[in-house]
């Protein structure tokens, strides 16, 4: 068992780029050194007995920079997964993408089908990788899938409760966050876990994504176990 306080954490993994321009080094390069501060992490998470890790790889915004950073970022998704699948596996990772595979290029898209399928039954962290990921999208897609069950008679209107709804968003059964991490400094949520978020507590460091350690994470879970939640109560 773990002694950890928290059993989920959810990550916004910015500030890439500006990793790369303070070291005057291509800015795209900056997405690479990306993967392996996640790769550092993963590894430490699954150590440590952290049951779920949600980190957010590419927004349904991200859609908005330039052609050739998406092909580059998708190339790196693609290739990341290539090489780490066998070893996250082996390190019993059950891995899940979270987001809208409708657009996301077929080949990759079956990929990260059989990745999910094939780490099914792992028993070890729980990974799960937004990428095409908005909460907007995340809650109208919901809502959508909602309407049409009523609509085909599976369920009532006045059935929805809370509990119903979460079940029809990308994270389905995985429970809610309890921290939330934002490196990079930037203090706003950018679409990300709005509905699991609902009463996170919120950690927001200046530190870059690659330069983010295993012992950043540390203090971040010490500062969340001397935080005082209320959920609204006094
Ligand atoms: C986060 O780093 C990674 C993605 C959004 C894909 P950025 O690319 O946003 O880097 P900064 O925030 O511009 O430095
Ligand atoms: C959020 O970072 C998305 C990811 C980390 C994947 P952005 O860099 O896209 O967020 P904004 O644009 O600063 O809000
Ligand atoms: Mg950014």
């Amino acid at each position: 068992m773990s002694t950890l306080p928290l059993r989920h954490v959810a990550i916004i993994m910015d500030g890439n780029r500006r990793w790369a321009d303070q070291r005057k080094l291509p800015r795209l390069s900056g997405h690479k050194e990306g993967v392996k501060s996640l790769k550092r992490l993963v590894q430490h998470a699954g150590a440590i007995g952290l049951e779920y890790l949600t980190v957010y790889a590419f927004s349904s915004e991200n859609w908005q920079r330039s052609k050739e950073e998406v092909r580059y970022l998708f190339e790196l998704f693609s290739n990341v997964l290539r090489d780490e699948f066998t070893e996250l596996a082996d390190n019993k990772v059950r891995l899940r993408f979270l987001g809208d595979m409708s657009t996301i290029p077929a080949r990759l898209r079956k990929s990260f089908e059989r990745s999910m399928e094939d780490s099914k039954n792992n028993t070890g962290l729980n990974l799960q990788v937004a990428i095409n990921y908005g909460s907007r999208l995340e809650i109208t897609q919901a809502a959508k899938r909602l309407a049409l069950d009523v609509v085909a008679g599976k369920l009532n209107a006045n059935e929805i409760t809370e509990d119903l709804f979460a079940n029809y968003l990308f994270t389905e059964d995985i429970p809610d966050p309890e921290m939330m991490i934002r490196t990079g400094g930037e203090m706003r949520l950018s679409n990300y876990l709005l509905w699991q978020a609902a009463y996170s507590e919120l950690y927001i460091t200046p530190i870059l994504w690659p330069d983010f350690a295993p012992h950043n994470f540390d203090e971040a879970v010490e500062e969340y176990a001397h935080r005082n939640r209320r959920f609204g109560a006094d």
